[in-house]
């Protein structure tokens, strides 16, 4: 069941959303080759819980840290560790936190130094990819409108979309009705009414779309080992448009 927000309620929103949005720039800003992934994880709580927020992923179904860091091959839910970000690597990172009853998500791709024109493409489009699913979304668009256009950039620029992590309501749980996939038919799916949030969060493969998942439990890499970009917004349906609450 999908639960429409009142204004008050997207009111509410604003500061977790708001936090996310500062946490992965404020990440993002130390990504650089010689980094490893649990100090950003260690920088991105300490920064989560300064503003009085919660990290929504550390403990959430037993995940061990505040945030997912996936390098290269992984394509999302990778955990933060004492691996040393090199040059011409790429590095996801997914966060959420908890504050005034609601949680807010993202997540960036981010470039570790200098990147090889297929990483710079991958990071280019899988933004895009984003921006695209949500070019036509306001209340009444059919949900799989969504993955439809985000499907077709993908594809269209030589990549593929993952079809096991999908997109997903938000509120007072960070996953909540519908599911958001990345791919799908147009005009097709409920259509959206004017009050539902949303992450919209495109998982974009240069190669094929086959994902497995490591020994670790959470880890997803690509079957074939190359590169995997993400990015992902909290938004709002509005009657004319939408309003991102995570930029
Ligand atoms: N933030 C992720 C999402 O976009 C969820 C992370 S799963 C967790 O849905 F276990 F790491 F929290
Ligand atoms: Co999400």
């Amino acid at each position: 069941m999908i639960i429409v927000k009142t204004e008050q309620e997207i009111d509410a929103m604003r500061e977790p959303c708001a936090i996310v949005r500062d946490t992965l720039a404020y990440v993002g800003s130390l990504v650089r080759p010689g980094v490893t992934t649990q100090e950003l994880d260690e920088a991105a709580e300490g920064y989560i819980r300064s503003r009085g927020a919660i990290p929504s992923c550390l403990g959430y179904c037993g995940y061990p840290a505040s945030i997912c860091a996936s390098v290269n091959e992984e394509v999302v839910h990778g955990i933060p560790g004492p691996r040393i970000l090199r040059e011409g690597d790429i590095v996801s990172i997914d966060l959420c936190a908890y504050k005034n009853g609601f949680h807010g998500d993202g997540a960036r791709t981010f470039a570790v130094g200098s990147i090889d024109a297929e990483k710079q493409k991958l990071l280019r489009v899988t933004e895009e990819c984003f921006f695209k699913g949500v070019e036509n979304l306001r209340a009444g668009t059919p949900l799989y409108d969504i993955g439809a256009a985000v499907q077709k950039h993908a594809e269209e620029n030589g990549f593929s979309v993952v079809r096991e992590y999908v997109g997903h309501g938000i509120g007072h749980e960070m996953h909540e009705d519908p599911s958001v996939p990345n791919y799908g038919k147009r005009g097709t799916g409920v259509r959206l009414r004017a009050g539902t949030v949303l992450c919209v969060e495109p998982m974009i493969l240069a190669g094929d779309r086959h994902v497995r998942v490591l020994a670790d439990g959470w880890t997803a890499v690509t079957q074939d080992k190359r590169p995997a970009a993400h990015y992902e917004n909290t938004l709002v349906v509005r009657e004319g448009g939408i309003e991102i609450l995570t930029l």
